[in-house]
């Protein structure tokens, strides 16, 4: 597999060090990095979505913890400021509730704070490895693969979690053909997904987002694969805006639909999807996303983020632990379990 260059970095020692992203929003004509040295810094990458993407948020907050405690300022503002970049990745939450843990057990010492950065890293990049072991045997040998959004290498760990799968029955031989969805309005699927797969020389196909019922129809998909920011106890997944969707068409023409994600975008504090926060983001990404405006001056724009997909819509969540089917809250709660033990 083609190296990638690296996400999220943490460049130099625990209390000089800063973080250093790829800045997702110059791809895909220019490989950039931006180093961030302050809270402020790394919130503002996250809310712009230059590091995005579930875990890769979660990481990028865990290093801006660390910038927090090399300042000298309060640990807890810093973890306060981070929670507020954005709502609905439950990957940010979770690291940063394990940031505070730390900092709690060890005081706010910038080396284990590091320490504890670098493993939450690590471990997401074992797990991105793990899902697509667990969900390389779903993707069709010679078929047509879907999938939505960006949830690949470029949201840290290397193979990421809804084309991990996809990566690892390449490299097991297997040979498809994937359908990257655009994914308006800010076009990861096009600028990002379709990027990456074409340096690790899988066979891509771009289509707007409004084309997958026709791709579907015509019998071009066996399977639709995409991660995901939040699951409910009950497996109702918060995904980028247009998963619920695919979710519906998937089930009108007879596709099995898959998510991959890894337990810590599990929150099981939340019995349903409607209780799940959906991202509301500024109206200019709608009416001025291609460099020019391309709507009206004014006019009212509806523009959440994300949208949730309910449990009974999908076959399988592809996890770091195994495949839960059925997705049923006891189904789920084993697989939990097993990550804790
Ligand atoms: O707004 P984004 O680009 O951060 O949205 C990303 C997604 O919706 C991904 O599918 C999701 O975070 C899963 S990434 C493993």
């Amino acid at each position: 597999m083609t190296r990638m260059p690296r996400v999220v970095e943490w460049i130099g020692d625990a209390e000089g060090g800063v973080l250093r992203i790829l800045d997702q929003t110059c791809l895909p004509t220019e490989v950039a990095f931006r180093d961030c040295h302050t809270v402020e810094d790394v919130w503002e990458a996250i809310r712009s979505l230059r590091v995005r993407g579930a875990p890769a948020i979660g990481i990028a907050a865990a290093y801006g913890v660390v910038i927090g405690a090399q300042s000298g300022a309060s640990i807890r503002d810093a973890i306060d400021s981070l929670r507020s970049s954005r709502p609905t990745a439950v990957n940010l939450f979770w690291a940063l509730d394990r940031m505070a843990a730390k900092a709690v057990r060890d005081g706010p010492n910038c080396g284990t704070l590091l320490a504890e950065a670098q493993a939450i890293d690590e471990e997401n990049h074992q797990m991105c490895l793990a899902i697509g072991r667990h969900g390389a045997s779903l993707v069709p040998d010679r078929g047509g693969v879907l999938t939505h959004c960006n949830a690949g290498s470029l949201i840290a760990g290397e193979y990421g979690t809804a084309l991990a799968p996809l990566y690892t029955a390449h490299a097991n031989g297997k040979r498809f053909q994937v359908f990257a969805d655009e994914t308006r309005p800010l076009l990861q699927g096009s600028r990002l997904t379709a990027w990456e797969l074409m340096q690790h020389g899988l066979d891509v196909t771009l289509i707007c987002d409004n084309m997958a019922a026709q791709v579907m129809r015509e019998g071009r998909v066996q399977m639709i694969v995409v991660g995901a920011d939040r699951i409910a106890a009950n497996g109702d997944t918060a995904n980028k805006i247009g998963t619920y969707g695919l979710a519906v068409l998937a089930r009108a023409h007879g596709i099995p639909f898959y998510v991959a994600a890894p337990t810590s975008t599990f929150d099981l504090s939340r019995s349903s999807g409607d209780q799940i926060p959906i991202e509301q983001r500024d109206s200019r990404e709608v009416t001025d996303g291609f460099g020019r405006p391309t709507a009206p001056a004014g006019v009212s724009v509806y523009n959440p983020a994300f949208d949730v997909t309910p449990a009974g819509l999908i076959t399988a969540i592809v996890t770091e632990h195994g495949i839960i089917q059925p997705i049923e809250p006891a189904t789920i709660g084993a697989v939990i379990h097993r990550s804790q033990n």
